[in-house]
């Protein structure tokens, strides 16, 4: 057994903008039960909704250095099904219009990281090994090698990094590590966080944990190619030895108490598409961005609404997107839906009604849309990348066998193709369908192995 915190951004439900939010919301349950003892903390965002929020003790005031100033930190707690969480409070540097992208984003996280690590001593256990993610919280291995290794308790503790998305890898001048760091020079040239002239949180947890993971054994060997290591691919093949590709898991799914027809109709009654229980529903729900094949979809969308089909879209991101869509919407009134709020019940009742789920992303370092997808009954139609190869198998005309579809290039008409073939198979076959569809509701997406897995590396850290 071993005492881990997950340090990190947003878990849900108390706050979440995307998967690392889902998945700090999930693995706590699932590491508990392989026998460990976690607790996770997390910013005292204003976001965090009230119902939470009056439920939080205040267990400790203190303060943090930041370079030469001291900074309050309020310590909160809040025991949420058997799992304990830690609120760093600031009203400073979290009472903000949003999480990130915020002017001092840099002086944020600095903060966060640095509090995290003043407040160990105040909390119900103090940690084994502290679990980092992304690069909102990667700075904190590089401040217990920089400023713990002579206190009392802190040498021991082993850190891992997780990469979720290696794209955002909070850049900022190098002011922010002299000034609000601390730091001394070998921190602050190119085998430290120096990155093009300025400094690189993701590269301090690449370079400064004891383990380095990654949510997708693919996604861990695609990084170190030029194509999807965002310039980090040479530092990471230099810390090969310390990386591993986990994949994320996703809570068990509510079961399915209607048919698939019977949600096809509620779905088109509550967003006013003509009524039709046979036609097939391809959805894409997420951030409309171009990691997700947003450019693929926009550049052969008024092709697939030639197919006898209906289309929904549910999230929001990028306005070009959002803008392409209304026109496209325009000239195809009877076939397609665009929602734009993310509302979690119209998200669960689209799942529910779908039976083509798109994600024919650029990157993906492991997804979870196809994930969810699959287990109501939807076949994914997918890009043969990160976390997506890994979920995601190939139906196969000779056997049967597989439980979505997939394309490798990134290309649109390569998506179009795919989407047209398993479109036929849904009408002219509708036996190798309901395999195909049964095969992807079998798939075993539980957290068990993984945690598994994360405790395994635990235990091999601490020796
Ligand atoms: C990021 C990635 C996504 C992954 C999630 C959780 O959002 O883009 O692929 O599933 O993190 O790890």
């Amino acid at each position: 057994m071993s005492r881990i915190l997950l340090v990190a951004s947003e878990s849900a439900p108390f706050i979440k903008t995307g998967g690392l939010g889902e998945v700090i919301g999930s693995l706590p349950k699932a590491l508990k039960a392989q026998g460990e003892q976690v607790a996770v903390m997390i910013p005292d965002y204003i976001q965090i909704p009230e119902e939470y929020r009056e439920k939080m003790t205040l267990i400790q005031e203190l303060v943090t250095p930041l370079g030469w100033r001291q900074q309050y930190v309020g310590l909160k707690k809040l025991v949420h099904e058997g799992i304990t969480y830690y609120f760093v409070d600031n009203e400073q540097y979290f009472k903000r219009d949003w999480l990130y992208g915020q002017y001092d984003d840099g002086e944020r996280f600095v903060f966060f990281c640095r509090a995290a690590l003043t407040a160990l001593p105040y909390l119900d256990e103090f940690p084994d090994v502290i679990h980092c993610h992304d690069w909102q919280t990667a700075v904190i291995p590089l401040f217990l090698q920089s400023f713990y290794q002579d206190v009392e308790g802190y040498q021991d503790i082993k850190t891992v990094f997780t990469i979720h998305n290696l794209k955002f890898q909070g850049v900022f001048p190098r002011v922010v590590g002299t000034d609000l760091m601390n730091l001394p020079e070998d921190r602050l040239n190119n085998e430290g966080l120096e990155f093009y002239g300025k400094l690189n949180f993701m590269k301090a947890g690449i370079v400064y944990c004891d383990a380095l993971t990654t949510v997708s054994p693919t996604y861990a060997e695609e990084i170190k190619t030029p194509f999807y290591g965002e310039n980090l691919h040479g530092l990471i093949q230099k810390y090969e030895d310390k990386l591993s590709g986990i994949l994320n898991g996703i809570d068990p799914p509510e079961k399915l108490v209607k048919t698939k027809a019977e949600y096809r109709n509620q779905l088109q009654e509550r967003l006013g598409l003509p009524f039709n229980s046979k036609c097939p529903i391809i959805s894409m729900i997420g951030r409309f961005t171009a990691q997700k094949g947003m450019d693929l979809i926009m550049r052969v969308i008024d092709e697939i609404l030639l197919l006898d089909v209906q289309m929904v879209m549910l999230g929001g991101g990028e306005a070009m997107y959002e803008w392409m869509l209304r026109e496209v919407l325009w000239h195809n009134p009877s076939k397609l839906r665009v929602h734009t709020t993310y509302e979690q019940d119209l998200a669960d009742l689209i799942y529910s009604a779908s039976d083509i789920y798109l994600m024919p992303s650029l990157y993906e370092p492991c997804g979870i849309g196809q994930m969810i997808a699959m287990q109501h009954g939807a076949a994914p139609v997918a890009r043969e990348t990160g976390g997506l190869k890994d979920t995601v198998a190939a139906y196969d005309p000779e056997t049967g066998a597989g439980n979505g579809f997939l394309f490798s290039n990134f290309n649109a008409h390569e998506l179009l193709y795919t989407v047209q073939n398993a479109v036929s198979l849904y009408y002219d076959d509708p036996a190798a369908w309901a395999r195909v569809v049964k095969q992807a509701e079998a798939a075993d997406f539980s957290w068990a192995d993984s945690a598994g897995r994360y405790k395994a590396l635990y235990e091999q850290l601490r020796g």
